[in-house]
Formats: structure tokens, sequence, C-alpha cells
């Protein structure tokens, strides 16, 4: 793939002269330095320190920035993380699935977003308020920017409403519900997480119409590629789905595929980490073992396939918390936890390199010849470590409701990671032809507010699992990644079900 702007010079992108700039700034430094010694003091002993830190500069705005000097604050390749450290806890949340067999067997394990995506500590309301509606209150979200390229109102601005009618599955009905999901069967003890709706501020989102779903999709497939994010999706879609047909397991090696007969509707599933070229051979300086990701060259066994799919949701970016080489134009740009010459500056860190996969990944659909489907790209996926990284005693435990808007802690990694995305998404599409479509699906401010929706502990049947802090204060293991099912994840489906919706009864009217 012959490619955009932002590949020519990466250098330019943010890390460096945001550094520089809060560096200059006293009021910058001294809050980094207070926050330092905070997450310092919050974990003495043998943790990890966080490579990304936050500061808070006099307007309040949030800033983020790697720091490069490995004297003052560990470097993400420094750092003991996702798989570096041989902590048990740390174990449990690297999956697998890379090398997993597709044909439905679930060999993959519930990982999770590693360094850096712990929660900030400054908190920005800038673009909240709070609504009390029949005295239940509800969140609103007021995003300003509104990239939907679609008719209808916009799906991302509005509201988590309380609604009892509860969830659209049980969770005991759902064969291919994965266990590490299926908190109830794990002994979550709250049900109430199950009973929100997202009601967008100019239209209703309906309740999840199976069979409208599926006559929608007769004799079309729809593919969710990605990483364990969007096995979540596809297992959510599957449950739904379940509840008016049961359908035949067609899976191969290649893909999982369940293929529903009444409306000849085929549900894939194709793993891919990262989206782009990944190989772990060695390349220059980089040796065997180490994933390599060509930035700039799309995942080739899932192009391979693309031709052949209606719909494709994509899943990515918690991948790039791991340890891996970046190459661009055939050079070694960067790296995540890899980086052997210290000497030498990276040209890239793992932020920036999300958004150039993203911009690969989208301008190779967009622009594939034998592709006319509809490409959504959902939104990175908010995680909800609280007071800590995934490793470093981050909880999302005993969390039984949505944040309110004055609760809300915005997430800084989450928040650049989100922001590159929609910038290469917005890139990658820019040679769009009319073939085919691509929209982006954007619920990550929406899904910060749902740090109850998360498993927690509650991640297997084990009578014996920790669910509760320790004497020393430590949270036990948790996954506050993935999302329970049945649970807010089920809204995505409700999402792509309105997109679909909008996408071919548009199609059906022509071109306006
Ligand atoms: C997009 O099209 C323009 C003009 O045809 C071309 O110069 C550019 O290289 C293309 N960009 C990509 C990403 O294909
Ligand atoms: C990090 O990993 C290195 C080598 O893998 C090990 O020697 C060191 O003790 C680890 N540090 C922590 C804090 O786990
Ligand atoms: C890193 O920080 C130390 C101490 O603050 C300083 O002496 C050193 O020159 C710095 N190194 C770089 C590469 O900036
Ligand atoms: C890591 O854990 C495994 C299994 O518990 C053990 O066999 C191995 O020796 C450990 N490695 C290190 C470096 O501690
Ligand atoms: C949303 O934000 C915009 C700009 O920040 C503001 O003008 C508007 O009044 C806000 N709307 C609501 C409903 O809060
Ligand atoms: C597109 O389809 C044509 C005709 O079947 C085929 O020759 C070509 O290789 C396909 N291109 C890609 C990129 O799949
Ligand atoms: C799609 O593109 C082709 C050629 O690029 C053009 O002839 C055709 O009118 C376009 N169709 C629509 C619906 O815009």
């Amino acid at each position: 793939m012959n490619s955009a702007s932002s590949r020519e010079n990466p250098q330019k992108m943010a890390y460096p002269k945001t550094l520089a700039s809060i560096m200059a700034s006293a009021g910058g430094l001294a809050m980094f330095l207070i926050i330092a010694s905070l997450l310092l003091i919050s974990h003495p002993i043998g943790s990890t320190v966080s490579s990304y830190f936050y500061g808070v500069d006099r307007t309040g705005k949030v800033d983020l920035f790697v720091t490069r000097n490995r004297t003052t604050v560990s470097e993400p390749s420094q750092i003991n993380v996702s798989g570096n450290s041989n902590e048990s806890s740390s174990e449990l949340f690297l999956e697998r699935g890379a090398k997993q067999s597709m044909d439905g067997s679930k060999n993959d394990e519930p990982r999770q977003s590693m360094d850096g995506s712990k929660n900030a500590e400054t908190v920005d309301r800038k673009s909240t308020a709070l609504d009390v509606l029949d005295g239940t209150k509800v969140q609103r979200n007021n995003r300003t920017e509104a990239n939907l390229a679609n008719s209808g109102c916009d799906l991302y601005q509005g509201q988590w409403v309380y609604d009892s009618t509860g969830p659209l599955y049980a969770s005991d009905s759902c064969p291919v519900l994965s266990q590490m999901q299926n908190c109830q069967s794990n002994g979550r003890p709250d049900k109430e997480y199950q009973n929100w709706r997202w009601k967008p501020a100019q239209c209703d989102l309906p309740r999840f119409d199976a069979k409208r779903f599926l006559e929608l999709m007769r004799g079309k497939t729809l593919a969710f590629i990605g990483d364990s994010v969007a096995r979540n999706q596809m297992e959510s879609l599957l449950c739904i789905l379940w509840q008016v047909e049961e359908p035949k397991n067609r899976g191969n090696k290649k893909m999982q595929r369940y293929y529903f007969r009444s409306t000849s509707t085929m549900i894939v599933r194709i793993w891919s980490s990262w989206l782009v070229h990944q190989t772990s051979e060695p390349f220059g300086f980089a040796p065997a073992g180490v994933d390599k990701l060509f930035l700039d060259s799309p995942d080739e066994r899932l192009m391979e396939h693309i031709p052949t799919f209606d719909v494709v949701v994509l899943s990515s970016g918690h991948w790039f918390a791991k340890q891996s080489v970046y190459i661009l134009n055939n050079e070694i740009v960067g790296g995540q936890l890899w980086w052997p010459d210290k000497t030498k500056e990276m040209k890239i860190n793992n932020i920036e390199a999300f958004g150039i996969s993203v911009e690969t990944i989208m301008n190779a659909m967009v622009q594939h010849p034998n592709y006319t489907g509809v490409t959504i790209l959902r939104s990175y996926s908010p995680d909800h470590y609280e007071g800590g990284a995934w490793n470093t005693g981050g909880s999302c435990t005993g969390k039984e409701k949505p944040l309110l808007d004055s609760e809300l802690v915005e997430n800084g990694f989450t928040n650049i990671m989100h922001e590159k995305q929609v910038t290469g998404f917005n890139k990658g599409i820019k040679n769009q032809t009319n073939k085919s479509k691509a929209i982006l699906m954007d619920i990550t401010k929406v899904f910060s507010y749902r740090h109850d929706g998360h498993p927690g502990p509650y991640r297997s049947t084990d009578p014996n699992k920790v669910v509760k802090r320790g004497p020393d204060g430590r949270p036990p293991p948790q996954d506050c990644l993935h999302w329970c099912m049945p649970g807010p994840v089920d809204v995505w489906n409700e999402i792509v079900l309105e997109i679909i919706k909008r996408e071919y009864e548009s199609r059906l009217k022509g071109p306006s």
C-alpha cells in the first residue's frame, strides 16, 4: 500500500514536543513530580511504574506525555508488563489468540490493556453535563465532534437511562458465551449493570430486534475482525441471535463462522491483533521471536477474505501496549517494550503506531477493488482500572452503576488512543471509492461511563477465586477491559444494527 502523509514524517507527531512544552512549564513539572511520587507511594516495591503520566496545566486541560529520559522514569521497554513479568496476575491477561485456531475453540484468554492505560489522575468535565430524569440519574455525553458520516441522529451523543426491561438474553441461554465474560455464572452478585439502555439525545436506539437483523442481513455475511474485544462483540451478537435461531457452526481453521439458515446469514470472526502485517521472523536488528508489525501493510490473512464480506466490524488498539517492533517503509522506527539501543530515539511510539495502523487498514478496506461492503470501525474500547494499571493494583471491583458526569475521570491514554484512531480513520478513507462504505462507530466516550460493565474479579467459576481486596489492600486479579455478557457490550450490536438499517435503507432510496 502506498500511503499517506503521516507516514512520511512520523516524528512530527506529538510527543517530544508536548513533553518539552510541559517540562517548560513550571506548573506542569511540579504537577508531574507530585503525581509521579504519588504513584510511587501507592505502588512501592516491585510494582512497575507506568510509562505514562498525566499532568494538568493551569487551564485544567489533561496533558499526557511519554518521557524519554530513562534516568527519570522507566520507558516502556524497561517495564515489566504484558509478559515480561512473571507474576501470575499478569499471565492471566495475556491472550494467545493470535495463534489460535478459529474452528470455534476458545483458547484465547482475556487480556488487559496494559501499561499506560491507567486512569488519569485528572478530571475533565468540559464536555459533559448531568441530567436528572424522573428521579433516575443519567449521564449525558455531549460530544463536540460528530463524525458519523450518515443520515439520522448522532448515535454517540446521549445518555445512559435505567431500563428495567432487562437484558436481551440470559447468561445461561447462550452456548458460545465465553466463561470469562459470563459474569452472572461466575458469581457476580449484582445485576443492575444489565439494565441500562443507551439513549441518543435526538432519537431512540431500539432494543435489538433479532428477526429484523437477520432479515436485513439475508444472504449476507458480517465479520468481526480484530482482537479479543472483537470476540466479545461477536459473542454478544451470537447470543442475541441465538434467542430466535440456533446457528450452525461452520468454522474452520482460519475463521469462526456461524450460519443462520433461515436467512442464509453468516457471522464470522477473524483474529488479527493489530490489523496490520505481522511476523516474528528476524528483521534488521530485531531478532526472531519478538513480533514485528509492518504498519503500512494491512494484515494479508484478513484481506484475502474481505471481498466475501458485506459488513465488517474492526476492533483494535489494546495490543499496542504489548511488546512489538514497529516497521514503516521497511525501516525499524520504534518498538513497545522493545528498543535495544537506548542511545537512539524511537521515531514513533505505540500510540502513533496505532494511528498509522488504523490508517493502513482503513485505506486498504476502502480501496479494495473487489469489496463492496460496509466497514465499521468500532472505536477504542475504554477500560476501567481505577487506582492503577491492570497489573499495578487497578480495580473495577464493586462498581455497580454507570458513572455520573461528576464522577467521570478522563483516561489520558484512552483519550489519546481514541484521538489517533479517529485521525487514522479520517486519513485512511480519504481516497474512498464509492464501491464500499466506511463508518466510524464512536463508542469510546459513551462507554467510558460504564465502569460497571466489566467482569472485574468474576472471571471464572472457580469457587475459591479471590473477589475482595486482600489484607494489604491489594485488589484481586481482575478484568476491567472486556465486557460482561449480557451487559453493555450488547449495545454495540444495537448500534451496528442501526448502522446497517440506515445503510441499507439509504441504498434502497438511492443516492440523494
Ligand atoms: C489518494 O489519491 C491521491 C490522488 O489520486 C494520491 O496522490 C494519493 O497518493 C492517494 N493516497 C492514498 C493513501 O492512496
Ligand atoms: C522485570 O523483569 C526482569 C527480567 O525479566 C526481572 O529481572 C525484574 O526483577 C522484573 N522486575 C519487576 C519489578 O518485576
Ligand atoms: C535525564 O535526566 C537526568 C537527570 O535529571 C539528566 O542528568 C540527563 O542529562 C537526562 N538525560 C537526557 C537524555 O535528557
Ligand atoms: C516464571 O514462572 C514459571 C511458572 O510459574 C516458572 O517455571 C519460571 O521459572 C518463572 N520464571 C522466572 C524468570 O521467574
Ligand atoms: C454541548 O456542547 C456545546 C459546546 O461545548 C454547547 O454549546 C452545548 O450547549 C452543549 N449541549 C448540551 C446539551 O450540553
Ligand atoms: C479482484 O477480482 C479480480 C477478478 O476476480 C481478481 O483478478 C483480482 O485478483 C482481485 N483483486 C483482489 C485484490 O482481490
Ligand atoms: C461511482 O463512481 C463511478 C466512477 O468513479 C461513477 O461513474 C458513479 O456515478 C459513482 N456512483 C455514485 C452512486 O456516486
